[in-house]
């Protein structure tokens, strides 16, 4: 049996008029007592609730916040978000994940944060988390070796992908490994972490960071010239809850099938969706910058390149940037 607050607000979001108290009494089988000290608890979440004599209670506006009971109200997953932690503030939701993989939280937890002091992206950098995004990470525990885990970034973007080109209709690409970008601007980027002996995974952190609500005059000018935002493409504002609830269910059949297959059926997803391929593109790594042409993604999911003295080989992690 869900929480009182989560359904109640998944009777608001099927009715557009008024629920009375009789009627949420009797649906939800508690007391019009419990419905009413209910509703006044979401109005001091910020939801703004009409009651009216004789007619009962009105959602009015729901707050811009990803509380856990406006997620648990909309997941329409099994496996992913099975147990949701929501912070209004942290200094990043992959180590909220982590404490949780070390003590064995079990697989599907959804840290979900409104902001992150200390948010993180691949290599150390600082990711942004200005209120507005969409932050969040889970925890897996695939059964798999560390050369298959690799794929499971890739997998995450074509997800998200899947998602962005279905249901806004933006041509959104992949920057192998783990940056998504719309008109060669960042969306999204994923940072995963691991804990891993030789040949067991101890858990996995996927954390994603999408840039949904947030004004561009927020960022630091660097990152306003090379980021967007989906308001900013949309030109209007996005409902977060539902968003994280599309990228999950999407996620989730993908993990589900990669997990009891392999990446064979996303992979032509993965190089369809490639801004790299058949460009001539830089490579930084830690050691060294270069130029070569991405080739193909393969199937365990690194990147296929040829370099200027027709030598072929695979990357599974670099910076790339498409050589203007
Ligand atoms: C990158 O582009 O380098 C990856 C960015 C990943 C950011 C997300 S936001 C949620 C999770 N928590 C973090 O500290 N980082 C990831």
């Amino acid at each position: 049996m869900k929480e009182l607050d989560v359904q109640i607000i998944k009777l608001f979001a099927a009715q557009d008029g008024f629920l009375s108290g009789a009627q949420l009494s009797k649906s939800l089988g508690v007391s019009r007592t419990a419905i009413w000290k209910q509703i006044n608890s979401l109005r001091k979440q910020g939801y703004q609730i009409e009651a009216s004599p004789g007619q009962g209670y009105k959602l009015i506006h729901k707050p811009d916040r990803l509380t856990s009971s406006e997620i648990k109200a909309i997941l329409e997953t099994q496996l992913l978000g099975n147990k949701v932690i929501y912070l209004e503030a942290t200094d990043s939701t992959n180590d909220i994940a982590k404490e949780h993989g070390k003590i064995g939280t079990k697989e599907g937890l959804l840290v979900v944060a409104e902001r992150q002091n200390q948010g993180r992206g691949r290599r150390g950098r600082n990711w942004h988390s200005e209120p507005g995004g969409l932050y969040f990470s889970l925890l897996l525990r695939p059964r798999l070796s560390l050369m298959e885990v690799s794929t499971i970034t890739l997998l995450v973007a074509v997800s998200i992908v899947q998602v962005l080109r279905s249901d806004y209709q933006l041509a959104a690409q992949i920057k192998w490994p783990n940056d998504i970008l719309v008109n060669n601007r960042k969306l999204c980027g994923i940072l995963t972490e691991l804990s891993a002996d030789p040949e067991t995974i101890n858990y996995l952190v996927l954390g994603i960071g999408l840039n949904c609500n947030t004004k561009l005059n927020d960022w630091p000018a660097e990152i306003q010239a090379i980021a967007t935002s989906l308001s900013n493409l949309l030109g209007h504002q996005i409902q977060r809850e539902k968003l994280l609830n599309q990228i999950l269910v999407q996620l989730e059949a993908n993990y589900l099938a990669f997990i009891n297959n392999n990446f064979a059926k996303l992979l032509p997803l993965a190089r369809k969706f490639s801004c790299l391929l058949g460009k001539t593109i830089t490579i930084n790594t830690h050691e060294q910058t270069y130029t070569a042409k991405a080739i193909d993604i393969s199937a365990d999911g690194s990147l296929l390149i040829e370099k200027p003295d027709g030598q072929r080989c695979n990357l599974w992690a670099a910076d790339v940037s498409v050589r203007q």
